[in-house]
């Protein structure tokens, strides 16, 4: 996919043009003659949404559904192209049927916010990205993730978020991880479910993407992704099942890679056999943007509609490919109703969105509750943190424009910044490929948290300078950032741009040193010796200075752990180089992609991703998945199984001097004939405990998540014998043991 038009020559008049064109949206059409709704039956809310999409379906002319499996092309992505009547100006849209009351579909790109808001002055609010928010192991913050996706689309006049990626960390130097949500299947997939059910909760159809494999972003429209089935099921797809079981999300977006030898969009196995058949996902497959590569092989393997819809393998050819016979008239009639069921199902033909202003105090609320839920203390060397305010205290900050904003992720999960780039101001939407920084000032809210020290900022440019100003203050807190998007992978695990060496030279001038990382994934630290304190806070999205400042003056007690393994070098990792990478890197403009031919992607570590990776061949990372420090500290104590009911029971315990909450993790290692060598998440609690406080955490085991994929009987099986059940702080700190025995 070849996006550097993205947004490229839309000038002001020609936006304004294009503008002109266009309508804005059914329900605000001036004089149109309004479709009588009496007249049809299907708007019987008593009925359920499969009896009403059949209804409707049943009065559709031929073309009429063809026109419902395609969008009507690029639009606002692609400088020059039309924008249909009716467009909202998102990533995508579908012509509705009036005379039947069908409104058209619009879709917003929405990973962490709505996109695209710019072009039309809209407001909408920057989440932290998805892998920060997994951090927060919260269903409930998943769920208002997803609601303040829902509701700002609404008021913004989109029907539909085309949001949910849950793409496991494979390759933990993926362009697109701050997108998903971390290494684990159970995690991401409880997270990413929540999200989709928040959409949903706010009549808005939710997207789950990209599905699947999609798990690194170099060659990713020519690599064919090979992994054993069962392996496969249990990781990669184990994430989508488990999120598809919770949202019922209205559409799975299919990926641009191969799986297999096919590509996803057009694989019988992913689309007919998994998803649709032994999951029953009800909604309808959507292709991404120009990863439909057929007609019949397409329509036959299970995709339901071709977006955006310029390629016109789903418009002519596949009205032709029916009268044919090639593609049969129920199997169009079954692409058709997923798409009507899934709006039904949402609510958006019974509560279509209604314009409204954005409330982007309460967005920025709901942005920093989740943020001061994500970040996460990784270092806390003689309890250097939380931070007093202290008028005898100098504090020097550096680096990252943290002067006058935070770091966002780039790509199709762009939000526009509120009055442009902080550091770039410039009217118009923001530009594919450049990295935005947000207004949230780190300096100011710091400033705040301790009006009368001396906080001076130094931009970190010149390490000599830097060093100098560190070496006066009495603490000196680094800011670094690894800014990812979309079409391009990490080169490498180090943070760019000689950062290392800046942490190195402030260290070296002041013991006293924090680092605040604002990274799209995992980052290695040659450096963490060297410091005293380290605070990961992601893509920490528009409340995310003020959430931080919370955290380091102690007014919120970080619960933050890690959605995914901190490996200490590439070399730890099961492919030390991005497979494809050393392929030629090309420019056009802003946009940056490799040139790679074809090539087959072998996942040999099999299901073995992420922390079970490093159990299996022994290494020991720099920090585990599920790791995260509080400023109290917890006991554990008291495992116990009921193999009755497969419930576990334990005791954590606040051994410190301040409330806190403790994310209370449960791991399992199947018995040997399962032939795995390593421990499985299997179920977490948020414990909130005042000091000296126990609470008793009882987690009752889902057999699927203990269960192995026999391949053979093509089912999942719970094999019997004994399991070890373990209970602890992160993957790498299970002090509790007990064992579940599972009956033949
Ligand atoms: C991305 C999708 C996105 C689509 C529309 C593609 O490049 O992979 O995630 O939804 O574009 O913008």
């Amino acid at each position: 996919m070849e996006f550097s038009a993205f947004f490229k020559g839309l000038t002001i008049s020609s936006l304004s043009a294009v503008l002109a064109l266009a309508s804005f949206g059914p329900q605000q059409a001036q004089g149109q003659k309004q479709p009588d709704t009496a007249k049809m039956p299907w708007m019987n809310k008593a009925l359920s949404p499969d009896q009403r999409a059949d209804m409707v379906l049943s009065q559709m002319t031929l073309d009429e559904k063809i026109q419902m499996v395609h969008g009507t092309g690029w639009g606002v992505l692609r400088a020059g192209d039309p924008i249909a009547p009716g467009s909202n100006f998102g990533a995508g849209y579908m012509l509705g049927i009036e005379r039947l009351g069908i409104p058209g579909i619009n879709m917003a790109d929405s990973a962490v916010g709505i996109r695209m808001a710019a072009i039309q002055s809209r407001y909408a609010t920057l989440l932290p990205s998805t892998l920060g928010a997994a951090a927060s192991w919260d269903p409930d913050a998943g769920f208002l993730y997803g609601s303040v996706i829902g509701r700002e689309a609404r008021a913004q006049g989109f029907n539909m978020s085309i949001g949910g990626g849950l793409d496991i960390t494979r390759e933990p130097r993926n362009g697109r991880n701050f997108e998903y949500a971390g290494e684990d299947p159970v995690l991401a997939g409880v997270m990413t479910g929540e999200l989709a059910r928040g959409v949903k909760s706010e009549h808005v159809m939710s997207d789950i993407k990209h599905y699947a494999l999609n798990d690194q972003e170099t060659g990713r429209t020519v690599v064919n992704v090979l992994l054993d089935k069962r392996s496969m099921r249990e990781s990669d797809l184990l994430a989508f099942e488990i999120a598809i079981g919770i949202a019922k999300p209205s559409a799975v977006m299919c990926s641009y890679n191969l799986v297999d030898g096919d590509h996803a969009c057009e694989n019988d196995y992913l689309l007919n056999q998994v998803l649709k058949k032994d999951w029953g996902f009800k909604g309808f497959v959507v292709s991404d943007w120009s990863a439909t590569h057929s007609t019949v092989k397409a329509a036959l393997n299970g995709l339901d509609q071709d977006m955006p819809g310029d390629d016109n393998y789903f418009s002519d050819p596949l009205k032709k490919a029916v009268e044919d016979g090639q593609v049969p008239a129920a199997r169009l009639d079954n692409m058709v109703h997923r798409i009507l069921r899934s709006m039904f199902d949402a609510g958006v033909i019974d509560n279509p969105p209604v314009r409204s202003v954005v409330d982007p105090f309460r967005g920025r609320d709901d942005a920093q509750h989740i943020a001061e839920e994500s970040i996460v203390l990784l270092k806390n060397s003689g309890d250097i943190l939380p931070l007093k305010a202290d008028p005898s205290t100098s504090i020097a900050i550096i680096g990252s424009h943290a002067d006058v904003g935070v770091v966002s992720g780039g790509g199709s999960a762009q939000v526009d910044a509120p009055g442009g780039n902080v550091i770039d101001p410039k009217p118009g939407p923001s530009p594919w490929g450049q990295t935005i920084y947000f207004p949230s000032s780190p300096l100011r809210y710091i400033r705040a948290k301790s009006p009368q020290s001396n906080v001076q900022y130094i931009d970190g440019k010149d390490n000599t300078a830097a060093a100098r100003l560190a070496k006066s203050s009495s603490l000196a807190i680094v800011f670094v950032t690894q800014p990812m998007r979309e079409g391009v992978d990490a080169p490498t695990l180090s943070l760019p741009d000689n950062q290392d060496a800046l942490v190195e030279a402030v260290a070296a001038a002041n013991p006293n040193t924090i680092v605040v990382l604002e990274t799209g994934g995992p980052v290695t630290m040659p450096w963490a010796q060297q410091v005293k304190g380290i605070v990961e806070m992601w893509y920490p999205g528009i409340g995310g200075a003020q959430a931080l400042s919370n955290i380091l003056f102690g007014d919120v007690n970080p619960s933050g752990k890690l959605a995914v393994t901190f490996a200490k070098s590439d070399a730890q990792l099961p492919h030390p180089t991005v497979p494809g990478l050393e392929a030629k890197v090309k420019t056009t403009g802003d946009d940056q992609h490799h040139e790679v031919a074809p090539f087959d992607l072998k996942y040999t570590a099999g299901a073995a991703v992420g922390y079970k990776w490093f159990e299996e061949t022994h290494k020991q990372p720099l920090f585990p998945f599920g790791f995260g420090l509080s400023y109290t500290t917890f006991a554990y104590s008291s495992l116990t199984v009921d193999d009755a009911t497969r419930t576990a029971h334990f005791t954590v315990k606040n051994t410190g001097q301040r409330e806190g909450t403790e994310i209370a993790q449960l791991y399992v290692a199947l018995p040997p004939a399962a032939k795995e060598h390593f421990k499985r998440l299997a179920g977490w609690q948020r414990v909130e405990l005042a000091p000296g406080e126990s609470k008793t955490v009882s987690l009752t085991l889902n057999p699927l998540y203990l269960s192995i994929f026999d391949t053979a009987k093509d089912a999942w099986q719970l094999l019997p014998g004994d399991y070890k059940v373990m209970a602890g702080a992160s993957s790498s700190d299970t002090p509790l043991n007990a064992t579940l025995h599972v009956q033949p």
